[in-house]
């Protein structure tokens, strides 16, 4: 796509999973409404929205349909939403801001935030269950199970476990690796299967190549957040710049420096366009998000 047609594209897909996002989630009138006011306000009105357009563009590989995919990807995303309230409360990365906002429970109090998180993760799975998304319900349940295996202990659950642990230490890059592919990359790879799942051109060699294009952009989507947490500053990332420096987080830049750590993530995304290649055209909002990953400036 061109710049502007590929701008287009990333607009209309987030204003979309936003709209549908903003209609499931419980209504602040509703009680116990102060808790749906934190979900939503967690949940809805920022973000790049990465996940679902993800889902979207690989949808567009296996021609998916936009109501299946909208499921996918609002799960993933919700889940995603979820990921980030815990992440930012005081017994974890203790942030004060995330998305140019003060944090979940900066507003609505640690009890409220940690619930919201709780409550985010339940009505991502619970939609995911009510909505018809693949023609056979057994393969829905796999996307079920795939989301929760992303989600849980051998995915980001327990690459946020292994960062916590790190602080302080120094990891090898293999260590490294593997804790970025489960606290970030599992859920990204979740959201390109998942939304490619949802077609019919769904065969053995397509799944293979988004899983090898997915595992590529997932890590280089982290490699990017350490470097911008590096680089950037607090009022472009809407997020505290220059925290993993100062909790003493092991990053791509604490083990790398910035400029290895930006040839990484050049290096992943030629790997990624790479795995992309048998698929053609229909990849092609694929390839465009992930230069899109490591181009980002937030
Ligand atoms: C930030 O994710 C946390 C990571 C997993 C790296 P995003 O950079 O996707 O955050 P939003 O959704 O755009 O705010
Ligand atoms: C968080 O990684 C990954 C999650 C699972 C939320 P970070 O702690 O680096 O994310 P930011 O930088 O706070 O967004
Ligand atoms: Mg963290
Ligand atoms: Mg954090
Ligand atoms: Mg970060």
């Amino acid at each position: 796509m061109s710049r502007p047609e590929f701008e287009g594209w990333m607009h209309a897909h987030s204003a979309r999973i936003e709209r549908w996002l903003a209609e499931r989630l419980p209504g602040v009138d509703a009680i116990p409404g102060r808790l749906h006011e934190a979900m939503r306000y967690a949940a809805l009105g920022g973000g790049k929205r990465m996940r679902p357009l993800l889902a979207y563009a690989a949808g567009a590989v296996t021609g998916a349909g936009s109501d299946a995919l909208d499921v996918v990807a609002g799960a993933v995303e919700l889940i995603h939403a979820y990921s980030l309230v815990h992440d930012d409360l005081p017994c974890m990365d203790d942030d004060v801001l995330r998305r140019g906002r003060p944090t979940c429970h900066v507003e609505f109090g640690e009890a409220t935030a940690l619930l919201a998180g709780d409550a985010l993760q339940s009505v991502a799975f619970e939609l995911l269950a009510r909505q018809r998304v693949c023609a056979d319900p057994q393969q829905q349940l796999e996307l079920l199970a795939l989301l929760a295996e992303a989600s849980g202990a051998n995915g980001m659950a327990g690459g946020q476990a292994f960062d916590l642990a790190s602080v302080q230490a120094e990891l090898s890059l293999p260590e490294l690796e593997s804790m970025h592919q489960r606290k970030t990359g599992a859920l990204i790879r979740a959201a390109v299967l998942m939304g490619a799942a949802c077609g019919s051109g769904h065969d053995a060699p397509t799944r293979a190549a988004l899983d090898h294009f997915a595992k590529a952009a997932g890590l280089a989507f982290q490699v990017i957040d350490d470097v911008l947490d590096s680089e950037a500053d607090t009022a472009t990332l809407g997020k505290t710049a220059g925290k993993d420096a100062a909790d003493g987080k092991p990053t791509y830049v604490s083990l790398l420096g910035l400029r290895e750590a930006r040839a990484m993530a050049a290096e992943l995304h030629g790997r990624a366009v790479a795995a992309l290649a048998p698929l053609g055209e229909r990849a092609q909002a694929l390839r465009d998000l992930a230069s899109f990953i490591v181009e980002r400036r937030h």
